[in-house]
């Protein structure tokens, strides 16, 4: 049995409460697309902790295993454990597997990440300068180190000249210079470290499959990001939906999936590109105040806008989502109306989805529902008959539109501040 989840938006919809909820039961937490382009942030108990490449599941003591469909900055992954490890959190062999066949993210590729957004100029994508992009690139040219190279010095040193002789040109004229020899002796000393953790990954999550261990798949981003369906080229490099946890780990088991989606009560997303429903005014001031819009990587500002309805309905559809999870409900709470939006006026024509031309996309004109607000707190409901009438309409509009059951809404960073709408969490 697996469960998987997922972002349905820009990312940022609040995935690491859930997924920590979830993984209280699994038996294993799985990565399996991204990189440390990822923030999650967990609260408990008081205390705050940041993850982004390491499953959430790590801070609960449970199997965490890193998939190849992740790209592996192994220097920011040392210091995330060294991090960890000062808060108290034990990782070791039996609570970490990372893929040997995971590709490396080496410090050119964080250089290339900016060359390439200057390049763009005005067109900048706003990526978070992690070097995901470049890295996939290697990935996908065949040139890339993976970790189980990091074993031999020989075949390293060679694959490493090779990268770094491909990329000189633009490295040279953007007038960077690379190290070879300083990233060759950082990476035979970083495997001392990261040896015990490298493992053919697919067999245990196979065997655990086998045995009907609950897995949890841990998405990163949010499907309006996949390379494929989200607003490219304004997109990460991976892919966020739900299809990809079987190429990016090995797993073979595809019956038992139930997939949940996780649904911020408004949109928000950093970094350029396409967004119909944004609000440039003050209630998208208001929005950002009061959800605390900043991004946990690189502390930008989000953009905040309306919920859309018709994007999430793309994402249930694409990632085969069964269930939502609402988040954020309490940010509404102060607004006197709210609105939903349920399709796009694009050059005069209706559309029921986001075309995917650039062009299209820029253009298209949210057609709203306008929603009476509910003016009353929510922050802390546990209980569905608790939520003001108002609110429940919100969401029962919202769940016509996109066509799945919202089953548990969040309203607050704790565990406790949850409504288990469809008891789903308790029979879990
Ligand atoms: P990259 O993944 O760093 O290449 O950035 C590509 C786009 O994805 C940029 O718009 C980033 O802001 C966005 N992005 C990447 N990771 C996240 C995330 O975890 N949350 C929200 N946006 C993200």
């Amino acid at each position: 049995m697996f469960y998987t989840v997922i972002g349905t938006q820009w990312g940022d919809e609040g995935k690491g409460k859930i997924v920590d909820w979830l993984s209280f039961k699994a038996e294993a937490v799985v990565r399996f697309q991204g990189g440390n382009n990822a923030g999650h942030t967990l609260k408990i108990k008081n205390k705050i902790f940041k993850l982004n490449l390491l499953p959430s599941g790590i801070i609960r003591g449970k199997k965490c295993i890193i998939g190849n469909g992740v790209v592996l900055d192994p220097w920011a992954l040392q210091e995330e454990i060294l991090k960890l490890k000062k808060q108290g959190i034990k990782i070791n062999s039996k609570n970490l597997q990372i893929a040997e066949n995971i590709c490396l993210i080496l410090p050119l590729h964080k250089i290339l990440d900016s060359i390439n957004e200057s390049n763009r100029g005005k067109e900048s994508l706003g990526t978070t300068k992690k070097g995901i992009g470049p890295a996939y690139e290697d990935k996908i040219g065949r040139r890339s180190i993976r970790l189980c190279d990091l074993s031999n010095k020989k075949i390293l040193k060679r694959k490493l000249d090779n990268l770094i002789s491909f990329h000189s040109l633009r490295l040279k004229k953007s007038k960077m210079n690379i190290n070879a020899k300083k990233i060759l002796r950082d990476l035979i000393s970083i495997y001392k470290t990261l040896k015990k953790f490298s493992y053919p990954v697919w067999i245990t999550i196979n065997k655990l499959g086998k045995k009907n261990k609950l897995i949890l798949f841990e998405g990163a981003q949010g499907s309006l990001l996949d390379i494929d369906f989200g607003t490219y080229p304004y997109v990460t490099s991976s892919n966020t939906s739900s299809g990809q946890i079987f190429s990016g780990t090995g797993f073979g088991l595809k019956q038992n999936n139930k997939v949940f989606g996780i649904t911020k009560a408004y949109t928000t997303r950093v970094g350029a590109g396409p967004f119909p429903t944004e609000l440039n005014n003050k209630i998208g001031d208001y929005l950002g105040k009061k959800g605390k819009e900043f991004g946990t990587v690189t502390l930008r500002k989000r953009r905040c806008g309306w919920f859309d309805a018709n994007l999430v309905k793309q994402s249930v559809l694409i990632s085969g989502v069964e269930n939502i999870v609402l988040t954020k409900l309490d940010v509404l709470d102060e607004l006197d109306e709210l609105k939903i939006c349920i399709g796009y006026r694009i050059n005069g024509k209706k559309f029921d989805y986001l075309p995917f031309g650039e062009n299209l996309q820029l253009k298209a004109k949210p057609i709203y529902k306008k929603i009476q607000g509910w003016k009353k707190s929510t922050y802390g409901l546990t209980k569905w008959s608790d939520l003001p009438a108002a609110a429940k309409n919100y969401i029962k509009i919202i769940e016509e539109i996109i066509g799945v059951d919202i089953a548990i809404i969040s309203t607050g960073p704790e565990r406790s501040q949850t409504i288990d709408r469809k008891k789903i969490l308790g029979n879990l």
